[in-house]
């Protein structure tokens, strides 16, 4: 049977749109409160506000989490604001098209320090208070470009390649204090990330469906874990 969600504390970086909107949308629909970071006010502003309507606590704040000293204060701020932390989900990201030899050292900095190093510094933060409760949930959102890289994309690629290694040990280390550690791999999701697609819309997958493939795997009973899935859109179809 699958448990409830009602109550539980939720961090969720880059949950102002795309994938991480939609899962604190469906996280907030189940009754958990929810803390949402991004770097653009305005959007995170609109967000929350449209967070609030499910009733639930909602906490939010300016944070670039490549920043160490912003993502600090985003954690403590939260678990503040919300009494504790049940579920982290580590969603912000940024992705750039560019052959490899096209990528200066300044983007390739940019995508590690958000991709990878954002992800240590959440990590740092919000693992502690979830080791001392010995319960909690992480999802990471890499990609199937973590799998496999494709042309102009290798140091995002890399960058995802990191994530699934760093989460995959950590999730060895949490295992014992009843804390699931998971990463998610979909390919092409319908948000601005991808910018112009050459797929009908309708035929991709949407944020919302990564966010019930999330919900899903925090319904289930604690003492067993989905440890990764590969969400892929069943018949993308070329438009005309
Ligand atoms: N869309 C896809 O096809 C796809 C496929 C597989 C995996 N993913 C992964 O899914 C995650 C979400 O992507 P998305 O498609 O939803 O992208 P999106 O629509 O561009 O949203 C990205 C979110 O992350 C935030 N963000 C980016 N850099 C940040 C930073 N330094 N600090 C704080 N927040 C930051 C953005 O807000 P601000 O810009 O305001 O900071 C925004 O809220 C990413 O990790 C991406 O790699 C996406």
């Amino acid at each position: 049977m699958l448990r409830e969600l009602k109550g539980f504390n939720a961090i969720i970086t880059g949950g102002s749109k795309g994938i991480g909107k939609a899962i604190a949308v469906e996280l907030a629909r189940e009754g958990v409160n929810v803390a949402i970071a991004s770097r653009n006010i305005d959007t995170l502003t609109e967000t929350a506000n449209e967070l609030k309507k499910f009733g639930v606590k909602v906490f939010y704040k300016e944070t670039n989490i490549a920043k160490q000293k912003d993502v600090q204060r985003f954690i403590e701020d939260a678990y503040h604001a919300l009494g504790s932390i049940d579920i982290v989900i580590n969603n912000a990201g940024v992705m750039k098209n560019r052959s490899f030899l096209e990528v200066d050292e300044e983007e390739f900095d940019q995508l590690f320090e958000t991709n990878v190093k954002g992800i240590y510094y959440v990590l740092q933060e919000a693992l502690p208070h979830l080791v001392k409760q010995q319960s909690g949930d992480v999802i990471n959102i890499a990609s199937m470009s973590g799998l496999k890289a494709n042309a102009n994309s290798s140091i995002y690629s890399a960058t995802k390649y990191a994530v699934i290694g760093m989460t995959e040990g950590i999730m060895q280390e949490m295992r014992k204090h009843n804390i699931r550690v998971s990463y998610l791999t979909p390919s092409a999701v319908l948000t601005d990330l991808i910018g112009e697609t050459p797929l009908q819309e309708d035929t991709m997958t949407h944020p919302e469906d990564v966010a019930d493939v999330v919900i899903s795997q925090l319904k289930l009973q604690p003492r067993t874990f989905m440890k990764t899935a590969q969400i892929w859109a069943t018949n993308p179809t070329p438009k005309e």
